[in-house]
C-alpha cells in the first residue's frame, strides 16, 4: 500500500463577483501515489496549481477553496486515514508529527514577533507529553547542530536571519519531529545558487537520515535533477506525467513534458532552446478538451473535444495523451455537476 495515495483529487477557487460564480479550476481530477522513502518532484509553470495541490494534500483548506471530489489516503503502521475527513483536532495532530510542510517564502511559517526557540517550543509542546518536552527541547538543539546551524539561530528573530538561513530553519522546524511525509513549495526559489546548492544538500541529508518521503515543488528542473526520484509534471490544474527522473530527462512523453526538457540550456550546445508556444491558459476558463490542444504542435480533433485519461504508458510512467491512448477521462462531469449542489 502506498504511504499516500492521492484519488481523483479537485479543488477549484469558487468565488463570486457581482453575483456572477467564477470557479478557478487549480486541482482537477488529479490521481498518483507516493511511495515510502522517495522523493517526488512537482514541475510546472507559474500558476498551474502546484502550491494549491500542496495545500489541498494538507487539507489546509479555506475558501475560496473548495475541495469538490477525491481522497487523501495517509498509510503508515496502524494509523490509515484520509486526511480529508479529518477534523481540526486530529489534523493538528497529524501535521508535524506524520506530515509536515515547507511552504513557499519561509516567512509564513516563522511568527515574526516570535524569537525562533519558542516557535521551536511550541509545535513541540503541541506534540509531546510535558516530560518528552525536556527531551526535545535538548533534540531541538541537536537537531539545529546537525543541520550545520549555528544555535544563535534559535535566540533570534526571524527578520534577523538572511533568506537562506530563514529558509533551513524552517526546514529544520518542518523535520524536528521526523514526519514520515514533507511537503515542500519552491524550497530554493529566490535563493542565490551557492545557497540553493547548502539547502539542497540539506534536504537529501535529512532524507537519507530520517527515511522520509518528500514532495518537492519547484519549476526549477536542475533541483529535479538533483534530488528527484520520480517526477511529475502538472499542466493548468491538472498531472500530465509522472515518470522516473531519468525517463522524464531523456523521453518525455507528453508534448508540454518535451517542451518544457527541450527548452532546458546545454553546456556546449548553441542551438536555439524551443519552449511551448503561446501562453498558459486562464485556469477559470480554461480550453476544452486537453487543457494543452492550443499550444500543441500534435493537436487533433479528439484532443479539443475530450480530456485524455492518465493512462499506464508502463508500470512506472503515466501520461495523460491522446498520443498514446483514445481513453476519455471520467468523472469530468461529475464534478461540474457538484459544484452547483
Ligand atoms: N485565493 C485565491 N483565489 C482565487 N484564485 C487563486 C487563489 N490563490 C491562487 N489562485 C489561482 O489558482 C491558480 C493556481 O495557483 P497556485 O498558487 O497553486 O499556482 P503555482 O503553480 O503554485 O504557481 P507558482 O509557481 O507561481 O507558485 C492560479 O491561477 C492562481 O491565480
Ligand atoms: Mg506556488
Amino acid at each position: 500500500m502506498p504511504l499516500l495515495e492521492v484519488k481523483e483529487l479537485s479543488a477549484y477557487y469558487i468565488t463570486h463577483v457581482y453575483g456572477v460564480e467564477r470557479d478557478v479550476k487549480a486541482v482537477d481530477n488529479i490521481t498518483f501515489s507516493l511511495e515510502e522513502n522517495e522523493i517526488m518532484g512537482l514541475a510546472g509553470e507559474s500558476g498551474c496549481g502546484k502550491s494549491t495541490l500542496l495545500k489541498v494534500l494538507l487539507s489546509m483548506i479555506k475558501p475560496p477553496l473548495r475541495v469538490l471530489a477525491g481522497e487523501v489516503n495517509y498509510s503508515y503502521d496502524n494509523k490509515h486515514f484520509n486526511l480529508l475527513t479529518l477534523d481540526k483536532k486530529q489534523l493538528r495532530e497529524v501535521q508535524w508529527e506524520d506530515i509536515s510542510y515547507i511552504p513557499q517564502g519561509s516567512m509564513s511559517t516563522l511568527n515574526p514577533v516570535r524569537k525562533i526557540r519558542k516557535t521551536f517550543e511550541d509545535v513541540i509542546k503541541a506534540h509531546k507529553t510535558a516530560e518528552e518536552k525536556e527531551e526535545y527541547e535538548k533534540l531541538m538543539e541537536e537537531h539545529i547542530k546537525y543541520l550545520g546551524l549555528p544555535l544563535e539561530v534559535l535566540d533570534s528573530y526571524p527578520h534577523q536571519l538572511s533568506g537562506g538561513m530563514r529558509q533551513r530553519t524552517t526546514i529544520a522546524l518542518a523535520t524536528i519531529l521526523k514526519p514520515k511525509i514533507i511537503f515542500a513549495d519552491e524550497p530554493t526559489t529566490a535563493l542565490d545558487v551557492i545557497v540553493q546548492r547548502g539547502v539542497i544538500q540539506m534536504l537529501k541529508k535529512l532524507h537519507k537520515e530520517q527515511e522520509n518521503t518528500m514532495l518537492i515543488v519547484t519549476h526549477d528542473m536542475a533541483v529535479h535533477a538533483n534530488v528527484a526520484d520520480r517526477i511529475a509534471v502538472m499542466y493548468a490544474g491538472k498531472l500530465v506525467e509522472i515518470a522516473k527522473k531519468e525517463t522524464l530527462f531523456t523521453n518525455p512523453k507528453h508534448p508540454y513534458s518535451q517542451f518544457l526538457i527541450r527548452s532546458l540550456p546545454k553546456i556546449g550546445d548553441k542551438r536555439q532552446r524551443i519552449s511551448a508556444p503561446g501562453n498558459p491558459p486562464s485556469l477559470a476558463n480554461p480550453p476544452s478538451g486537453c487543457r494543452f490542444h492550443p499550444r500543441c504542435p500534435y493537436a487533433k480533433d479528439i484532443c479539443r473535444e475530450h480530456i485524455p485519461k492518465f493512462i499506464n504508458y508502463d508500470k512506472s510512467h503515466q501520461v495523460a495523451c491522446f498520443l498514446y491512448s483514445d481513453e476519455i477521462e471520467e468523472g469530468e462531469k461529475i464534478v461540474s455537476e457538484s459544484i452547483r449542489s
